[in-house]
């Protein structure tokens, strides 16, 4: 699993759209107003929050959910991705964004009350990085803090997804889904269970909204706070 995401990314960060950029090329545009109501529905955004928004992208949920909440604070491993995402925001007080990795997480002890993860850890190289990212989140979240970790590939339908490219995708993209499709993180809910458990997180797996076109291999992970 060790690809070259932030090259990855950082080329990406070049599309003529953000739908292009962040990877919503098959998304349609009711699949993406879901996203926003289960941001809303999963992390009960409050006007005092500080909210995290790992791996933001070009700042589409930075920007959304700005409006909503005290602050915002995007980080993400493309300079490129962050560039858009800081000109996306350029009018907004409360948004700001740094360059740094979903598992090697520096801010103050408790300070985030919300964090949302949308589509970003299946770039992680290992189930190892992923229990960082986990106890770096502790450190830094208020201990009834939300955690919305969405749109995780889930090993037990990789080969549906894998004939799914075979069957739908065409020419120059099915040869680079293909490529990569092997180097994404499959999730075991079994594995992340036991760490979670471990980690003392009370989580819940959730499906996707079938109107979301990734929800028939992936899944998402809710955390509710510390037990
Ligand atoms: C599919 S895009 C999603 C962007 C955004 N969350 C959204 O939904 O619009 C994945 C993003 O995760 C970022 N990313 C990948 N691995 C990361 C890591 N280890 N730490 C932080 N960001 C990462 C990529 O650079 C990219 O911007």
């Amino acid at each position: 699993m060790d690809y070259n995401w932030k090259k990855f990314w950082n080329f990406k960060a070049l599309s003529n759209t953000d739908f292009h950029a962040t990877g919503r090329s098959n998304v349609d545009i009711f699949g993406f107003f879901q996203t926003f109501h289960d941001i809303f529905n999963y992390l009960e955004l409050k006007k005092k929050d500080n909210l995290l928004d790992i791996g933001c992208g070009s700042g589409i949920y930075s920007y959304l959910i700005s409006n909503f909440v005290n602050s915002v604070t995007g980080i993400d491993i493309s300079q490129k991705m962050l560039n858009r995402a800081k000109k996306n925001t350029i009018n907004l007080q409360n948004v700001k964004f740094k360059k740094m990795c979903a598992s090697k997480l520096i801010f103050e002890d408790s300070y985030f009350d919300k964090v949302l993860i949308y589509s970003v850890l299946q770039y992680l190289d290992s189930i190892n990085s992923f229990n960082k990212v986990l106890e770096n989140l502790n450190k830094i979240i208020k201990s009834n803090s939300k955690i919305y970790i969405a749109g995780m590939p889930d090993l037990k339908k990789k080969k549906k997804y894998l004939d799914y490219v075979k069957n739908n995708f065409t020419k120059d993209a099915k040869k680079i889904e293909l490529e990569i499709l092997d180097k994404y993180l499959w999730f075991d809910k079994k594995e992340l269970g036991i760490i979670l458990d471990r980690m003392n997180l009370k989580y819940k797996f959730e499906p996707l909204s079938k109107n979301i076109f990734q929800s028939f291999y992936m899944f998402d992970c809710v955390i509710y706070g510390k037990k």
